[in-house]
């Protein structure tokens, strides 16, 4: 079910994208190209992002909290959408310091804050939790991204150099799934649900993925969400 956004929402988003400083962003997005990346991605990045905003902000109650682990320009209208419209606390982490603070200056008068750490040191727990396209990053995970994809070259393919990122990654997700309270929600993309369907097998923690999937626009990975924990019925 989708819930249209409020219109201080809606504005608060549009300004925010027109306050982002793309010059800056594109060095952080592309190694050639920024200009022409961020002028074809802008728009469809602020509209994809609006419509997942309005799947998500129905499923979570008022006043929670939500724990976004590699965050960036494509959360921006979700972060704003679950603080503004749904009073909830929002807690963005990313590695990428130079892009953490072009997303805080252009956040400055909203209750929005992105912290340039380790989203594993977050503290507290959180009813959800948000990992789109961090687990399957061809550029910090050059080995086991093409298998995440289907793409594996049975050549070239390295097993040992992809056993040594899937650790790394299974961390990531180690650390991270114990911060959410169950039952709670998971935003993922398709490419990454095996993760947490990985640890919930490991933690005998039921779970259930939604069919149904939403289109982002810059790495372009579909997402959707899932609830983790027993349900009353
Ligand atoms: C490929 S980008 C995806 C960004 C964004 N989610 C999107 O879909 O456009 C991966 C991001 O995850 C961040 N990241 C990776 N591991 C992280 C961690 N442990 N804590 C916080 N951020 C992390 C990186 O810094 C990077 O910004």
């Amino acid at each position: 079910m989708r819930t249209r956004l409020s219109g201080s929402t809606r504005q608060a988003i549009a300004n925010v994208f027109n306050h982002l400083d793309y010059k800056r962003l594109g060095s952080v997005y592309c190694y050639e190209g920024g200009d022409e990346f961020w002028q074809a991605k802008r728009e469809p990045c602020r509209r994809l992002g609006t419509k997942v905003a309005e799947a998500l902000v129905g499923k979570l109650s008022r006043g929670g909290r939500s724990l976004y682990i590699g965050a960036g320009v494509a959360e921006l209208p979700m972060l704003i959408a679950e603080s503004i419209d749904r009073e909830r606390h929002v807690e963005p982490y990313n590695l990428r310091r130079s892009e953490v603070t072009v997303l805080n200056r252009a956040c400055r008068d909203l209750p929005v804050r992105f912290l340039a750490r380790d989203a594993g040191s977050a503290r507290g727990r959180f009813d959800h939790l948000w990992m789109v396209s961090v687990l399957n990053d061809p550029e910090r995970f050059p080995h086991l991204a093409p298998l995440s994809y289907g793409r594996a070259d049975p050549v070239t393919f390295d097993p040992a150099r992809f056993q040594k990122e899937r650790r790394i990654v299974q961390s990531i997700v180690n650390r991270c799934m114990p911060k959410l309270k169950l039952p709670g929600f998971v935003t993922t993309s398709s490419e990454e649900v095996i993760w947490i369907a990985d640890w919930c097998h490991r933690h005998k923690v039921p779970y259930r993925v939604d069919r149904k999937q939403y289109a982002t626009a810059l790495v372009g990975d579909p997402v959707c969400f899932i609830k983790v924990g027993r349900t009353e019925r």
